[in-house]
């Protein structure tokens, strides 16, 4: 794993950026995983702003994204889509035809789990992955426990998660119970990786990351075995790593 450390998260999402730019300029067909939350915010604002500003062209791109609650519909504002539409895809070039997210509002969430799987292995697999991560290693809406090997799946999300997530929502009670999302053999299969972590919250999760073992106990470690692994991370969630190794 490549390690890039930055001063904050300003500068984590600036070279986020100018890391996806370089990729999406080289490869105009580029197959681009996504992720949400709190984290790639920034990056997104960068690559919007780099679009506007240098036109940096976005129509051949496809994107997939992770995960997606199950039970909100994809105009529900804390949707992963509405997220993705709201952060990203409404200011870039992109064909929304070609932004792919699991669909969590459907009656047969299985059936679209193993669909989503399809369609990535149809589209030929993913390029490059960007990934954050959860307090308890969770990369993806896998948490701690899931398989190595497992592909598209629907998930029970930990106590820890929900609350975790629960500022984006009016309270923990609305937080789903549930999401789909890319296995971790499904996010392994991506021929390259950027790991952006950020802030003292997760500084624990970086130091396991680093220095514990490999262990579906905490998820994120399985990135260990990955060939192309780059991880971009600010002084704040390097705190333990820089005072402890
Ligand atoms: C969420 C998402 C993950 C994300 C992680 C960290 O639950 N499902 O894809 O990487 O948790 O979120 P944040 O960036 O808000 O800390």
């Amino acid at each position: 794993m490549k390690i890039i450390e930055v001063k904050d998260y300003q500068e984590m999402s600036q070279k986020a950026a100018a890391y996806v730019i370089e990729k999406v300029q080289k490869s105009p067909r580029l197959n681009l995983g996504l992720a949400t939350g709190g984290t790639p915010v920034g990056l997104y604002q960068h690559l919007i702003n780099d679009h506007q500003k240098n036109q940096t062209s976005y129509e051949g791109i496809t994107t997939f994204n992770l995960d997606e609650y199950i039970g909100l519909s994809a105009g529900d504002p804390n949707s992963y889509r509405y997220y993705m539409n709201d952060k990203l895809f409404n200011y870039i070039d992109i064909n929304q035809a070609n932004t792919f997210i699991p669909n969590g509002d459907v009656n047969d969430p299985q059936k679209e789990a193993s669909a989503y799987e399809k369609l990535i292995e149809n589209h030929g697999g993913i390029d490059l992955q960007i990934l954050g991560i959860g307090s308890n290693g969770h990369i993806g809406f896998n948490e701690p426990g899931t398989s190595f090997q497992s592909t598209t799946h629907i998930v029970d999300l930990t106590e820890t998660t929900r609350k975790a997530n629960a500022r984006f929502f009016d309270s923990l009670e609305a937080v789903p119970k549930r999401a789909i999302t890319m296995g971790i053999g499904t996010i392994m299969k991506s021929k390259e990786i950027l790991l952006l972590i950020s802030g003292e919250s997760k500084s624990e999760a970086f130091y396991k990351l680093l220095h514990g073992e490999v262990s579906e106990n905490f998820p994120a470690s399985v990135l260990k075995q990955h060939p192309a692994v780059t991880i971009i991370a600010d002084q704040a969630a390097s705190i333990k790593v820089n005072v402890l190794q």
